[in-house]
């Protein structure tokens, strides 16, 4: 063999030797990841239920162990501990522990948080027993429906099984059984045996509790979605939507870390997090979403909120990291405009008209059960909230299809109508009706202004050769 030959083979036999090298540390790293290492230190407490639950349910002991909890000794009992003969503990292997861990439990480490939650409209999202929905739900709908429904996102009361007595039922070790009608639940503001308000799981999924899921808008989309708030929708479409799905992919943007400020540690894209929770370079982060926003889309009528010019200012704040002031303050004039325009033209003057028909006793005090009472919703909290909330964060199609034209179409075509009808033989109601349909707004169903007229006949025929008729 000459000594070229023979430098060739070692160095085949080299790069050889690295490729094994690289793929036993490929196949060890993966198995790092399959198998948790224990955490550095934990109580004994912990030790053993991880120990055992290790192999009695090894996806939560692993999920755990892959948490950032785990690696500062943050164990299972630290969560789950409860005081002997709390409600809803029960002596476990020898220890009392609850399943329920409330913001309380969380809050004995993290108290300025869950001070912050429990002054947020999320914590008191389970008090919907007085609305209008909870009637459809409840009654219009049925329980079953709203266990499994409205109160997985809002949250239910959790409560426990009885026995023939009327005592908590008691299963293994005297666990206390649930009323499985109010469990499982992780909805944003149950209300817990402890008294406490709200889950704490609701955005930060057990058991690995990790920062980064919050921050992706999936996390908030679980309950923010549907006909009647589809902001993981609007989001999708939005340019900050689409600005974000390819900074994922094309790895931009990190969504890890203990800080995480818009403007700092990422520019690509802003998340429902980033505007409406996180951290910005003057501001710190919040767990009340509600520090941010000027208007509430949610009623009839939109109002805004308290204290609102300081809320619009935070959230000002938010889009200066990457936008200026002359584009921020468009953008809110273009959203003031819109909710303006869906308050004064539709929600007004319809409310004004569903109070003048009350009045004329053509309706029952019991909601749902009249066909106007149906449309009158549909308008206001499906469509007229869409084209609401559309506005609010950039998404054209539901400002637009799924909002204002179907507004108008409701309003125009239904509602007028069927107000009429229920109007007829009470003069007073039809006063109204008439009153609100002749303002100039509605003016154009008299009859369109015959220039607007020719600008139809002429588009259609310059483009399509066609004649509108
Ligand atoms: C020797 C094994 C073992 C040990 C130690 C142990 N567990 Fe368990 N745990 C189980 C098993 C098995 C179940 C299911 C029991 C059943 O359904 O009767 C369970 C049930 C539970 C539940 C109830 C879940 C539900 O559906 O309500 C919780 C919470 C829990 N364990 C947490 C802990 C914590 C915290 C510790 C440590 C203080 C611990 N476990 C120690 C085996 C163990
Ligand atoms: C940071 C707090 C925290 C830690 C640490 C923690 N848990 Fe949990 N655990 C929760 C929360 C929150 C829930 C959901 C219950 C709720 O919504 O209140 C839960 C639920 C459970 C359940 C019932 C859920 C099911 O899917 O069956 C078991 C069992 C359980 N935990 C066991 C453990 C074990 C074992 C460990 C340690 C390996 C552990 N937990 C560590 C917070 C924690
Ligand atoms: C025994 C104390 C303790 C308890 C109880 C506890 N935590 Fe933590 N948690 C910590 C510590 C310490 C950290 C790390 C420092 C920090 O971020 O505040 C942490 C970090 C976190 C993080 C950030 C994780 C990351 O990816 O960076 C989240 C989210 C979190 N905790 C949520 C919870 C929730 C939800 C509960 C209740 C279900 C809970 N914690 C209960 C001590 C605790
Ligand atoms: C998919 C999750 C989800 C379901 C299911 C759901 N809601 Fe909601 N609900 C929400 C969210 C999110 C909001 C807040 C929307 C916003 O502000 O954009 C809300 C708002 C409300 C409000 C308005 C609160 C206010 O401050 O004005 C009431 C009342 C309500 N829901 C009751 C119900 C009832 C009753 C049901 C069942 C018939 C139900 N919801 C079903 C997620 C849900
Ligand atoms: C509406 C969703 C939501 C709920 C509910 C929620 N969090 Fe968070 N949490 C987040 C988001 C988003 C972040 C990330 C903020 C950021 O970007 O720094 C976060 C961050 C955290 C952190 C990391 C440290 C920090 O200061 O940011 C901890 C700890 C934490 N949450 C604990 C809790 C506790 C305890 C509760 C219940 C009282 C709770 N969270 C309820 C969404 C939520
Ligand atoms: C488990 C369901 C659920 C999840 C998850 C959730 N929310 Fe909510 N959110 C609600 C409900 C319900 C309301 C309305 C509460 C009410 O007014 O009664 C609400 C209200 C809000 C409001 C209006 C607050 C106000 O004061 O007017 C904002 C903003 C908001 N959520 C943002 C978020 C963001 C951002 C996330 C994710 C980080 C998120 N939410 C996750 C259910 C949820
Ligand atoms: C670019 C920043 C931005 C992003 C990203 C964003 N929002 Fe918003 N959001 C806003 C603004 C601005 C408003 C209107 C605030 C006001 O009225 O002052 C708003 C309003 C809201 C409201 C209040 C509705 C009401 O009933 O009053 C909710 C709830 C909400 N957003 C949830 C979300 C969710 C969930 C996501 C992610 C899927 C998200 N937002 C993404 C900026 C954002
Ligand atoms: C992390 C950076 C970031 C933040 C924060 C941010 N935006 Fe944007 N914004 C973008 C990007 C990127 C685009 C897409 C630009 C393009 O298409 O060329 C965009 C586009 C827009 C558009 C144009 C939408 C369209 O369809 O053309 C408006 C309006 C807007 N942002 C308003 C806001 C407002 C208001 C806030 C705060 C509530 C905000 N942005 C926060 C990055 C951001």
């Amino acid at each position: 063999m000459t000594l070229e030959a023979k430098k060739i083979v070692v160095a085949l036999l080299s790069v050889l030797f690295l490729l094994s090298l690289l793929v036993v540390a490929w196949i060890e790293g993966g198995k790092q990841r399959l198998v948790p290492q224990p955490p550095m230190e934990l109580t004994v407490e912990s030790e053993g239920c991880y120990e055992c639950h290790k192999e009695k349910t090894p996806g939560i002991a692993a999920q755990w162990a892959d948490s950032r909890h785990a690696r500062l000794g943050v164990g299972c009992y630290e969560c789950h501990q409860a005081k002997e003969g709390e409600v809803d503990g029960w002596k476990h292997e020898g220890r009392w522990i609850a399943t329920v861990v409330t913001p309380g439990d969380c809050g004995r480490c993290h108290a300025a948080i869950q001070a912050e939650f429990e002054k947020s409209h999320h914590a008191k999202g389970g008090q919907i027993l007085g609305s209008l929905d909870n009637v459809l739900g409840e009654i219009v709908e049925g329980p079953a429906a709203t266990n499994l429904g409205c109160r997985q996102c809002h949250g239910s009361k959790i409560e426990f099984a009885k026995d023939p007595s009327g005592q908590i039922a008691r299963g293994n070790e005297g666990k206390p059984l649930f009323d499985t009608a109010t469990w499982p639940n992780s909805g944003i503001g149950r209300i817990n045996p402890d008294g406490t308000l709200g889950s704490c799981g609701a955005c930060h999924s057990r058991h690995r509790f990790a920062v980064a899921m919050s921050r992706r808008p999936e996390s908030c989309g679980k309950c923010h979605m549907g006909p009647d708030h589809p902001q993981a929708e609007i989001y999708e479409e939005s340019k900050h939507g689409i600005a974000f799905a390819v900074a994922v992919d094309q790895g931009l943007m990190s969504l890890e870390g203990e800080e995480w400020i818009v403007g700092r540690d990422y520019n690509a894209a802003p998340t429902c997090a980033t505007c409406h929770m996180s951290a910005t370079r003057t501001q710190p982060s919040t767990h009340d979403p509600g520090e941010r926003i000027s208007w509430t889309l949610r009623p009839e009528v939109s109002k805004h909120t308290e204290d609102w010019e300081r809320k619009r200012e935070r959230m000002r704040d938010v889009c200066s990291a990457c936008h200026t002031p002359d584009w921020i303050d468009a953008h809110y004039r273009q959203y003031d405009a819109v909710v303006e325009l869906y308050n004064e033209k539709f929600a007004k003057p319809g409310g004004r008209i569903m109070a003048a028909l009350r009045e004329a006793g053509v309706l029952t005090p019991t909601p749902f059960d009249e066909e106007i009472e149906w449309t009158w919703y549909f308008l206001w909290h499906h469509e007229g909230r869409r084209m609401r909330m559309g506005a609010s964060m950039m998404g054209p199609d539901y400002t637009q299809w799924h909002g204002a034209f179907e507004v108008g179409h409701r309003f125009y075509e239904e509602f007028i109508p069927q107000a009429r009808g229920l109007g007829e033989g009470k003069p007073q109601a039809l006063a109204v009706l008439e009153e609100v349909m002749g303002s100039p707004e509605h003016a154009w169903k008299k009859g369109l202004d015959p220039k607007v007229r020719e600008q139809l006949s002429d588009f259609y025929r310059k483009k399509y050769g066609q004649e509108v008729r």
